[in-house]
């Protein structure tokens, strides 16, 4: 199926690397009229850009905003950023995600806790709400958020983590009640993708990471790219309030995390 985003302009967060740099440079090859990245940081930002450049994309359809995901005035500025670049914002991923409260939840730390569901849980509402009021409101709109399959299931060590995705897959759901028919709300749960996120999950047993997943090999952040771009194209205009595990089988075919 050819998943186009031809005339669309997309917003993803933390797209210096990993999963949303992936998904901001599958969306610029599907056809995006203007890709705009953001994280935290310019020199993570100025690296993304150097390589989606090197991967021959359109430098002329990206633009790059540094704003924090758990900022609530740099998502207004972001959107705002998006749609005076590239005239309009029909796009939105929320896909800036952290995992600084590893291990038990019972010896875990609150203020790591805060700040995992400040910026998985928190932060993604308050870029909906952005997008929504400057944009989708008015000219309907995608939103894909970036869940993970420990949002569906309990896993060892990251428990603070998985109740900051369950809550963002029950926001989806919501959302996608009480925005439709204008604007579709859709989630992704991946499974281990090889990421820098997710390196203590694989980097000292990688073929024993692969194993719990059924298809026996780590994600690639493309694999999670591509269904987040299916899900915001013309090809999944019938889509919405759906969580799409995308974990080589752990969801569906498996049954259990480790
Ligand atoms: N990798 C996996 O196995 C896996 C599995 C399930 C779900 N996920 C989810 O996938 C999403 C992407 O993660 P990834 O694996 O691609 O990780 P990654 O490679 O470490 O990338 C994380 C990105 O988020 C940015 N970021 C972090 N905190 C931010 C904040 N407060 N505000 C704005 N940007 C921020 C980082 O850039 P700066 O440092 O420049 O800010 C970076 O661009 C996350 O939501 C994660 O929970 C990942």
């Amino acid at each position: 199926m050819d998943a186009r985003l031809d005339g669309k302009v997309a917003l993803v967060t933390g797209a210096s690397r990993g999963i949303g740099l992936a998904t901001a440079r599958e969306m610029a090859g599907s056809g995006a009229d203007g890709v705009v990245i953001t994280s935290r940081r310019s020199d993570n930002l100025d690296h993304a850009l150097a390589e989606l450049e090197s991967a021959g994309v359109d430098m002329t359809r990206i633009h790059a905003v540094a704003a924090r995901a758990d900022v609530d005035e740099d998502a207004d500025r972001a959107v705002g950023e998006t749609i005076e670049r590239f005239g309009s914002c029909d796009i939105l991923v929320n896909n800036a995600g952290t995992n600084p409260a590893p291990g038990p939840l019972m010896d875990v730390d609150m203020g790591a806790v805060d700040k995992t569901w400040a910026v998985n849980q928190r932060a993604p509402l308050v870029w909906c709400q952005a997008a929504y009021r400057h944009w989708m409101r008015d000219h309907g709109g995608a939103i894909v958020n970036v869940a993970s399959v420990g949002g569906i299931r309990p896993a060892p060590v990251l428990g603070a983590y998985n109740i900051s995705k369950a809550a963002l897959i029950h926001m989806t759901n919501q959302l996608a009640f009480e925005l439709a028919p204008n604007v579709r709300v859709n989630a992704v749960a991946p499974g281990v993708v090889k990421t820098k996120l997710s390196e203590m999950l694989w980097t000292s047993d990688e073929a024993g990471a692969a194993s719990i997943h059924p298809l026996r090999r780590l994600g690639e952040p493309e694999d999670v790219a591509r269904a987040i771009v299916y899900l915001c194209s013309e090809s999944g205009s019938w889509l919405t309030g759906v969580v799409l595990p995308v974990d080589g089988g752990v969801i569906g075919a498996a049954g259990t995390l480790g």
